[in-house]
């Protein structure tokens, strides 16, 4: 099964950096599509050193700003590694592996940018009205 990753601008948060490392981890999980058994390791170490400086950069926004849920969405953020990690704990060397692999980057990828990274920036573009108003 192949995935296409195409972005849209519903998965827009709506800050420019954070919009550019999403739009890598899309490449990224593109990239993983057509990609030979033997390289899949070399992708996921691609995307966990992308996806733990990105977290990092979140992180700090939310700090930053006082987003009140940052520890839970540090938590999360935690739990994705640890999936990676996970998956790459032993050697993927079977289809179904790979494809185990991929259903489990779609699913983060989307699900967290579509419904907990949204949330915060919806926070943070409150904040900003509010500070703008008063
Ligand atoms: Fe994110
Ligand atoms: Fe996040």
């Amino acid at each position: 099964m192949s995935i296409k990753f195409e972005w849209d601008k519903r998965y827009s948060v709506g800050n420019e950096e954070i919009d550019a490392q999403h739009r890598r981890l899309f490449d990224l999980g593109n990239e993983m599509q057509n990609i030979h058994l033997s390289d899949m390791t070399k992708i996921i170490m691609k995307l966990y050193t992308h996806a733990t400086s990105h977290f990092d950069t979140e992180e700090h926004h939310m700090k930053a700003i006082g987003y009140p849920e940052l520890v839970h969405h540090r938590e999360l953020h935690n739990g994705l590694i640890s999936g990676l990690n996970h998956l790459i704990e032993k050697p993927i060397d079977s289809y179904t592996g790979l494809e185990r692999v991929k259903q489990f980057v779609y699913n983060w990828i989307i699900d967290h940018i579509l419904n907990h990274d949204k949330k915060y920036f919806e926070f943070y573009q409150e904040q900003t009205k509010s500070t703008i108003s008063s």
